[in-house]
């Protein structure tokens, strides 16, 4: 944890530090089927017993991806620590049969210059934007909140959806599925079972879900939702995951309605949050609207690149 805050002052300065709030089991606990393995660079002239950690990788091997997240102190910068890191686990990736590795980067910071350094390609880039809550016209968020056509209920669900929503939030989260072009680092679950895993899973990482939907009167159908996780390791600032309306349902107001209100919830269900993180595609023009109309702010580019396993080895073994 030490490290990581290390890392954000230096390349996030405005990003709240971490706590220690389950940050054991953020790392460890994965959904079912997945694996974590993490290394860690330490400094091997301490006496035994003692130990000081400079760097670490993690990756996470889902389907046939492996998600790298590599920090490195930045007083131990440009030293070949990040690219020794990311070698060992591309060997890792590469000896358990894995394609292709994928990487968060975040714009304006060393990792575009280091992974472009090791051959990775970008593939997708998303912008993040915050909103701050002290700042929010909450007269003008009512308005809103209640501008959603006739003919849907809004529901809100801390804990995630009830059981008996199930599955028409997995149809929901299905039909959004192929508007996506990203890489797909983080899946989305969108059937029931993998559904019920994957809040399982962000209980068991501290990871604290909150679910607004609007549900369809006619068809009893769930026509939009919208998640926020508040993790236990920055409670300051919530992570605003999903948004989605199916597309029959678009034009009726649910987008704004459905955050509108989450912001209300949150701010009496989690009194010390003050910030919310979002990420949004540069094309999505209608959802980078209702942010903004929201209170969101443009903060900074956030990239997705990716590699090819073998030739990752094999070129990182040329420079060795
Ligand atoms: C990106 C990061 C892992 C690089 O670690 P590192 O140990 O400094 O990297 P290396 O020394 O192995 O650098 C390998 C190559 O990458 C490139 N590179 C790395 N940092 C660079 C920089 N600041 N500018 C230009 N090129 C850079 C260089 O080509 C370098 O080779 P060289 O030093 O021989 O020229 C490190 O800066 C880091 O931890 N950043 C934070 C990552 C992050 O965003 N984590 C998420 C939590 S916020």
């Amino acid at each position: 944890m030490e490290t990581l805050n290390a890392v954000l002052a230096v390349d996030l300065p405005n990003d709240p530090p971490w706590q220690d709030g389950q940050v054991r089991e953020y790392l460890a606990e994965t959904m079912p089927g997945e694996r974590r393995i993490s290394w860690v660079a330490e400094d091997d002239r301490l006496p035994e017993g003692e130990s000081e950690i400079f760097a670490h990788v993690s990756m996470l091997l889902l389907g046939d991806i492996g998600v790298l997240e590599v920090s490195v102190r930045p007083a131990l910068r440009r030293r070949g620590l990040g690219r020794q890191l990311v070698a060992v686990a591309a060997r890792r990736a590469y000896l358990e049969g894995f394609s292709s590795i994928g990487v968060e980067a975040i714009g304006g910071t060393p990792a575009i210059a280091f992974y472009e350094s090791l051959g990775f390609e970008r593939e997708y880039v998303e912008t993040r934007s915050v909103l701050t809550l002290s700042t929010v016209d909450w007269p003008a968020l009512t308005e809103m909140a209640g501008g959603i056509a006739p003919g849907y209920r809004v529901e809100y669900h801390p804990g995630g959806p009830p059981e008996t929503l199930l599955e028409a939030y997995a149809q929901a989260k299905l039909e959004a599925q192929d508007d996506d072009g990203d890489l797909d680092l983080a899946p989305r679950s969108s059937d029931p079972q993998r559904l019920r895993d994957s809040l399982d899973t962000l209980h068991r990482r501290g990871l604290k879900p909150y679910i607004v939907l609007a549900t369809h009167d006619a068809t009893g159908v769930v026509a939009g939702l919208t998640e926020v996780v508040v993790p236990a390791q920055h409670p300051e600032r919530a992570d605003q995951y999903d948004t989605i309306v199916v597309r029959s349902h678009r034009g009726y107001g649910i987008d704004r309605a459905i955050k509108a209100r989450m912001l209300f919830e949150l701010r009496s269900a989690e009194p010390g949050l003050r910030e919310v993180q979002t990420w949004n595609a540069h094309d999505n023009e209608s959802m980078l609207k209702v942010n903004a109309e929201l209170g969101y702010q443009p903060d900074r580019d956030w990239y997705e690149y990716g590699a090819d396993v073998a030739q990752l080895v094999q070129s990182l073994e040329a420079i060795d």
